[in-house]
């Protein structure tokens, strides 16, 4: 049977992700356009975005926030140029994205003490008896496994190296142990349903140290710079940042944190997203045809959550297609390198509502394509 009800909201993407419910350009505060960021009143909304994340997050005392170029991607990237290298690396992977930044590690920077942990899509590698000598390197969510690290307790408290976590799709929507990592990036175009173009890095007071006390035998661009003359750009974590950041994006990302803290604030956001994969766990367990990717519960993310169908990859495809032309999911194939199946977005600015009303297009779209 045809579903009459359609989700009022389509978008279930993994990235950009949907706006927050009631989003609307003209609530943006543009006074900031076509001014200069290093005006008093740019300087002052960028340092606005930084307090406010680190408010909203709850960050320890001494952690720093700061708006980066190029996304996550950016963050992540001038985090690994700069500081890695004076010990050895153990990079933790266990879907693309991870795996991406253990080639960045060996075959760009070309580090040679490196050892890695993996683990097939649907899995966490082993956890136990981690070197903390060593920096290590992991996401927090696996975007495109939909597989979480479930906590930080493996994390030791006196380790000697420091900890880089990727944590773009986790933050705002997941409980994160600030005080076991050191390095936190993520993207506005995640879970707050931001733009993309600029990415958030968080350090932690030994983050700093090591920035402060190394220098890479590597050159880095301009763009990755965070230390002028061996002491932290302090600047770049006020506002002030290294080059000229979209003031819309600022103004759009700082809509969003006014909205989270509309809701409640970060525990509010996290209970949708839970909220949100309720309805999907209450889904998968009614249908004997779809399945997690990540077998085991705590494992499941609450903001990518992944997907397997009893179908051929091109099965999979084609329902995805069927949905979207009926504009009532759109952007939920599994990513290209991930094995097939459907991931829908389950973040904060995704209303549970239209996750449920979703959940019936699935059985009839599978219905459609398998034919059973
Ligand atoms: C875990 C992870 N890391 C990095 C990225 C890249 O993010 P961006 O395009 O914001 O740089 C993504 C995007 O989906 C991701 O899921």
């Amino acid at each position: 049977m045809r579903p009459e009800l359609k989700p009022r909201n389509p978008n279930f993407s993994s990235g950009p992700c949907s706006k927050r419910p009631g989003y609307s350009l003209d609530q943006l505060h543009i006074e900031t356009l076509g001014r200069s960021h290093r005006s008093a009143l740019g300087k002052e909304v960028l340092a606005k975005a930084c307090a406010q994340t680190a408010a909203l997050l709850g960050l320890p005392e001494g952690y720093r926030v700061g708006i980066v170029p190029a996304s996550d991607t950016g963050a992540v990237e001038m985090a690994l140029w700069s500081m890695l290298g004076p010990r050895p690396v153990e990079v933790l992977y266990w879907e693309s994205f991870g795996q991406g930044w253990m080639s960045d590690i060996t075959k760009q920077l070309k580090l040679k003490d490196v050892s890695c942990r993996s683990a097939d899509y649907g899995q966490l590698p082993d956890l136990s008896a981690i070197n903390f000598n060593s920096d290590i390197v992991f996401t927090w969510n696996g975007t495109t496994s939909g597989v979480k690290l479930p906590n930080g307790d493996w994390i030791a408290d006196d380790r000697k190296g420091l900890t880089i976590c990727d944590a773009t799709s986790a933050v705002f929507a997941m409980d994160m142990p600030w005080e076991k990592l050191d390095v936190v990036t993520f993207s506005w175009q995640k879970v707050l349903g931001g733009e993309g173009a600029h990415g958030m890095l968080i350090l932690s007071p030994r983050a700093v140290e090591r920035l402060e006390t190394y220098v890479p035998t590597w050159p880095l661009p301009k763009i990755f710079r965070m230390t002028s003359g061996g002491k932290l750009n302090e600047g770049i974590f006020r506002g002030e940042t290294i080059n000229t950041p979209s003031m819309l994006c600022v103004a759009d990302y700082l809509d969003a944190l006014a909205w989270l803290e509309s809701i409640g604030g970060l525990a509010a956001a996290i209970q949708r997203s839970e909220n949100n994969l309720q309805v999907i766990s209450e889904f998968v367990a009614k249908n004997n045809w779809v399945h997690f990717l990540a077998e085991d519960e705590v494992l499941r993310s609450n903001t990518s959550v992944c997907l397997t169908l009893d179908a051929t990859p091109e099965q999979v495809k084609k329902m995805a297609k069927l949905l979207e032309a009926e504009s009532v999911a759109f952007d939920i194939g599994a990513y290209r390198d991930a094995p097939a199946g459907l991931r829908i977005w389950c973040g904060a600015t995704v209303e549970a509502s239209d996750v449920a009303a979703l959940m019936p297009w699935l059985v009839w779209a599978y219905k459609e394509v398998v034919g059973v």
